[in-house]
């Protein structure tokens, strides 16, 4: 890697990330690459799980987590940005029609589609329903937001993701945000890294630029969807 007085030239940024920053990570790499050309990028998506295991492989240069591991791995983590978990339905389902905000245990009746074990989604909405002695009517587990998010659409059930999911269609699309007890589920992303690593240049750089679009991406996501300014 090669760097100037002005930061960097030449370069490779290797991210991994959770399968709920892959909405975010490619913006945030192509204008950082506006900004710095010629640096090759490449980024793995996967369960909290597997990130984890990645970081004690040493397989990437920085990391984006929804939940930063305590246990498992020492880790350096910023946050720097919202990744709310929202109750979606498909569009006119009829837990719409209940007074607001629906009830969590009206959620725990109907049809669950949930992610496989080693999510930090599953995880973070597990302990929320335990957290109130419910437990979701779960009818298919599917390993993949995109997945759930059609099978949403396709009337298989119901489920919870990140409302960047949504960020392409919007939140009028076939996929309903529902106002629910407990949610939105408030969480941050962090840039995450070997606490016994150096970072590279390039990761630093990547890493104050990122940092620095946090207002940035809370001003989309409120205007993705307006009800999360009541929450934050
Ligand atoms: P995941 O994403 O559900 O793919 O593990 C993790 C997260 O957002 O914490």
């Amino acid at each position: 890697q090669i760097a100037d007085r002005k930061g960097i030239r030449r370069g490779r940024l290797r991210l991994g990330v959770v399968t709920t920053a892959k909405y975010i990570a490619p913006e945030l790499l192509a204008a950082f690459g506006q900004q710095f050309p010629g640096i090759q990028f490449s980024m793995t998506v996967s369960n909290r799980d597997e990130i984890i295991r990645r970081i004690q492989d040493s397989e990437d240069d920085l990391y984006v987590m929804g939940q930063v591991p305590t246990d498992e791995v020492a880790v350096e983590a910023t946050p720097f940005a919202w990744n709310p978990l929202t109750v979606m339905v498909p569009r006119g389902h009829p837990l719409t029609r209940l007074g607001r905000p629906v009830p969590l245990a009206a959620i725990a009746e109907a049809p669950f589609l949930i992610r496989e074990p080693g999510s930090g989604t599953r995880h973070a909405y597990l302990r929320l329903f335990a957290e109130k002695d419910l437990r979701p009517n779960i009818t298919m587990e599917l390993s993949s937001n995109e997945a759930i998010k059609h099978a949403i659409a396709s009337g298989l059930g119901i489920s919870i993701l990140s409302i960047h999911s949504l960020a392409l269609e919007g939140t009028e699309g076939p996929v309903e945000v529902l106002d629910a007890e407990g949610f939105p589920i408030l969480r941050k992303w962090y840039l995450v890294y070997p606490r016994d690593r150096v970072l590279s240049l390039t990761a630093q750089k990547f890493m104050e630029f990122t940092i620095a679009q946090e207002q940035f991406i809370t001003d989309r996501l409120v205007k993705l969807w307006p009800g999360l300014a009541d929450h934050l």
